[in-house]
C-alpha cells in the first residue's frame, strides 16, 4: 500500500536526548492521523522531521508514495506550533502575506476565509481575534496552494470548549472533502475522539493503532458476583446465547455486548440465583491512553 506518509526507523537525536526514536508511521490517504503524547514525547520533532524543518539523524521516509521529499511537501499544508500572525493587519492582509509562498488570487484568499468561518471579519485587526478565530486563519494559512494533507501540530490548545468544537468540525468537514490530516494532541482533549487512526508517542517512541481496534479495546465487561456460579451460567445461557463470559468462582464477567444489567439481574433473580454485585466495567478511552502514556 502506498501511504501519504511512511517513516522508517525515523530517528532524532538532539545531544543524547533521543526526541523521535525509531519510528515507523503509516498515514493513509483520508486518514485523520491522531498524534497523541504528553509535553517533550516527540511530537513536534516528528512533524518537523516530515516537513523537512528538522534533520533526521537517521531512517528514511516516503510522501505520497515517493522518497524524492520535495515534491511531496509541496502538498503539505502545516501549522506548527502557535501561527506567526501580524497582528496590525486583517485575516486578509495576513493570508496576502502567507501567500507569496503560494501565489493565490483574492477571490480564492476570500474563499478560503470564508471556508474556515472568518470571511466575515473585513479590516477587524488579527490582534483583536479570539484564539478560536486565530486558529481558524492559521489554518486557512495551511490551505494557501491546495494541499492534500494538513499537519497541524496542537490546533486546539488553549481553546476554549466552543472554539475546540469549532476546530474540530472545521477538520471533520476538510476531511470529508478529501483532506488527509495529521494532527497532534494531548491525551485528554477533545480532538483525540476524531482520529480514524491514532500514533501514540511516549519518550519518542511511536504505537499506532487504529481506532476500530481501539474501541474494540475499550469495551466494556460486566462483572456479576453470584451465590451459585453453576446455577448462573446455566440461567445466562438460557436467556442469552449470544453472550460471551468467563466464570472464576462465584464471579462471572460478561464481555460481549449485553451491556444492560439490569436485565440480567431480571434473568439470574427468576432462575433463583443470588446475585450479590453487579460492576460495570468499563475500560475508557482516556484510561487505555493514559496506561500507554505512562503517569
Ligand atoms: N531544538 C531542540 N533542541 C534540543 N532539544 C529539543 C529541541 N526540540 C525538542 N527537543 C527535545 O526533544 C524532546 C521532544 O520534544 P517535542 O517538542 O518534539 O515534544 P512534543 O511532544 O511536541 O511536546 P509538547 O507537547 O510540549 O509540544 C523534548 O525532550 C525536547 O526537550
Ligand atoms: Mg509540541
Amino acid at each position: 500500500m502506498d501511504y501519504v506518509i511512511e517513516t522508517r526507523g525515523l530517528t532524532k537525536k538532539y545531544g543524547e536526548k533521543i526526541a523521535v526514536n525509531q519510528v515507523f508511521a503509516h498515514v493513509k490517504k483520508g486518514d485523520i492521523y491522531g498524534l497523541i503524547g504528553k509535553n517533550g514525547a516527540g511530537k513536534t520533532t516528528l512533524m518537523k522531521l516530515i516537513l523537512g524543518l528538522a534533520l533526521p539523524n537517521a531512517g528514511e521516509m516516503r510522501l505520497f508514495g515517493n522518497s524524492y521529499l520535495d515534491a511531496g511537501r509541496k502538498k503539505i499544508g502545516s501549522l506548527i506550533e502557535a501561527p506567526a500572525l501580524f497582528k496590525n493587519e486583517s485575516a486578509f492582509e495576513n493570508m496576502k502575506r502567507f501567500s507569496y509562498l503560494a501565489p493565490t488570487s483574492d477571490d480564492e484568499i476570500k474563499r478560503l476565509l470564508d471556508f474556515v468561518g472568518i470571511g466575515n471579519t473585513g479590516n477587524k485587526k488579527v490582534g483583536s481575534f479570539s484564539l478560536g478565530m486565530k486558529q481558524r486563519l492559521g489554518i486557512a494559512i495551511a490551505l494557501l496552494g491546495n494541499p492534500e494533507l494538513l499537519i497541524l501540530d496542537e490546533p486546539i490548545n488553549g481553546l476554549d470548549p466552543a472554539g475546540i468544537k469549532e476546530v474540530r468540525d472545521l477538520i471533520v468537514d476538510l476531511n470529508h472533502k478529501g483532506i488527509t490530516f495529521m494532527i497532534s494532541s494531548h491525551i485528554l482533549d477533545e480532538l483525540g475522539k476524531i482520529a480514524t487512526t491514532y500514533g501514540i508517542v511516549n519518550d519518542g517512541v511511536l504505537e499506532e493503532i487504529s481506532a476500530e481496534d481501539l474501541r474494540n479495546n475499550c469495551r466494556s465487561a460486566l462483572k456479576i458476583v453470584v451465590g451459585d456460579a453453576v446455577k448462573a451460567t446455566a440461567a445466562i445461557t438460557a436467556n442469552f446465547p449470544d453472550a460471551e463470559f468467563t466464570v472464576s468462582d462465584n464471579m462471572i464477567e460478561i464481555t460481549s455486548e449485553v451491556k444492560d444489567a439490569s436485565v440480567i439481574n431480571k434473568a439470574l433473580v427468576k432462575a433463583d440465583v443470588a446475585v450479590y454485585e453487579i460492576v460495570n466495567e468499563k475500560v475508557e478511552f482516556e484510561d487505555y491512553f493514559i496506561a500507554r502514556l505512562g503517569k
